[in-house]
């Protein structure tokens, strides 16, 4: 469907969950999420109506995202169930990996084509520290077993903190020449209430382009991330920039939070709920959202925070 200002949306961003079994500093608070209630989230039988309704309007990518997917007990039923709806032919899921092992050849037999997974340093005890749990481990056997599973161009996100990461930009890009895997480096949001970031965390994604000087340019595929390849390598490097040179001209998505808002844009506090709704509800209530969805968010920095009016585990990026 096409927006006000020309955007062909085409790629819905589910939240199935804001629970994960994680807390990385940028994403939630260190105690959680106060639990809503749960009447007031979406049913699976909600959510997959509400695929329904935004396929009937042009959507033709979904991608499962949380919290923490593989937290939510129903998972695998919703990919099976999303898989099956007319006119997605392409289901993806980001995860934090932590579960993956367990997941990855049942999500694949589900439907799932492409798996995401979150990787912000390599180093154990610092894994431990921007995550607050000690799982580095399982995520690494996760992003195994994704590879094993077969999953197509299998992703790792690497989110680049001043003073924490950015001495491991020739590390992680390591994994691209030794794994058929792309990993893209994502420019810290600043959200509402992420802890403990200061001026010097919020690095340019150029910073990577300094640290690599051997990256070769790449065709753009369609993503917000711009490609880059090291000679040799089996997998791309991908710089997504949100903050030094936001994509918001040619974005594509719309997001569906777990608690049944319809967000036009990650960064603006418009929200339409479609809770309770019957499919003919959930579509004009998708196609008003879309159609209105802004030209762009605000600009970002670290003085300037998102005005999203949620973490980003509430969101599901
Ligand atoms: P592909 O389908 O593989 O291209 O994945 P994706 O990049 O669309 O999804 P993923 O969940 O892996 O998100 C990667 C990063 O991009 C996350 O940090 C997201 O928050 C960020 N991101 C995704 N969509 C948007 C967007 O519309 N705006 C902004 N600013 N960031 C986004
Ligand atoms: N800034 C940038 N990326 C973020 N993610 C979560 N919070 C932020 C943030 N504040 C990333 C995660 C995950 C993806 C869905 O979003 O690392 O890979
Ligand atoms: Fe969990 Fe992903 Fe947020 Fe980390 S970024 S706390 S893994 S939802």
């Amino acid at each position: 469907m096409i927006d006000s200002f020309g955007r062909d949306i085409t790629y819905l961003r589910l939240s199935v969950t804001e629970l994960c079994n994680l807390r990385c500093k940028y994403c939630m608070p260190e105690d959680g999420v106060c639990k809503k209630k749960h009447e007031d989230m979406l049913t699976e039988d909600e959510m997959i109506m509400a695929v329904q309704a935004a396929a009937s309007l042009g959507i033709t990518k979904l991608r499962i995202t949380g919290g923490e997917p593989l937290v939510k007990k129903n998972i695998l039923s919703i990919c099976r169930r999303a898989s099956q709806i007319p006119g997605i032919n392409e289901l993806c899921i980001t995860t934090n990996g932590t579960r993956l092992s367990d997941f990855a050849w049942e999500l694949k037999d589900c439907g799932v084509s492409r798996v995401n997974v979150s990787l912000d340093s390599l180093n154990p005890k610092k894994y431990a520290f921007i995550t607050g749990r000690n799982e580095i481990y399982n995520a690494l056997s996760g992003i195994d077993a994704a590879l094993a599973a077969g999953f197509d161009r299998v992703k790792i996100n690497t989110v680049l903190i001043g003073g924490f990461n950015d001495d491991e930009i020739a590390k992680l890009a390591e994994l691209t020449v030794k794994f058929p895997l792309d990993l893209r480096f994502i420019e810290l949001m600043p959200m509402y209430d992420s802890r403990d970031f200061g001026e010097k965390s919020f690095l340019p994604v150029s910073e990577v382009l300094k640290a690599l000087p051997d990256l070769e340019k790449q065709e753009a595929d369609g993503g917000v991330a711009k490609l880059y390849k090291l000679p040799g390598a089996l997998g791309n490097i991908g710089l997504i920039s949100p903050l030094s040179d936001h994509f918001c001209g040619y974005c594509n998505r719309v997001r569906l939070t777990a608690d049944g808002k319809i967000k036009p844009c990650l960064h603006s506090d418009t929200e339409v709920s479609i809770k309770g709704m019957d499919f003919e509800g959930m579509k004009k209530a998708f196609s008003e959202t879309i159609f209105n969805k802004p030209a762009c968010h605000p600009e970002l920095s670290d003085s300037c925070r998102s005005t999203a009016g949620r973490n980003m585990n509430e969101i599901g990026g």
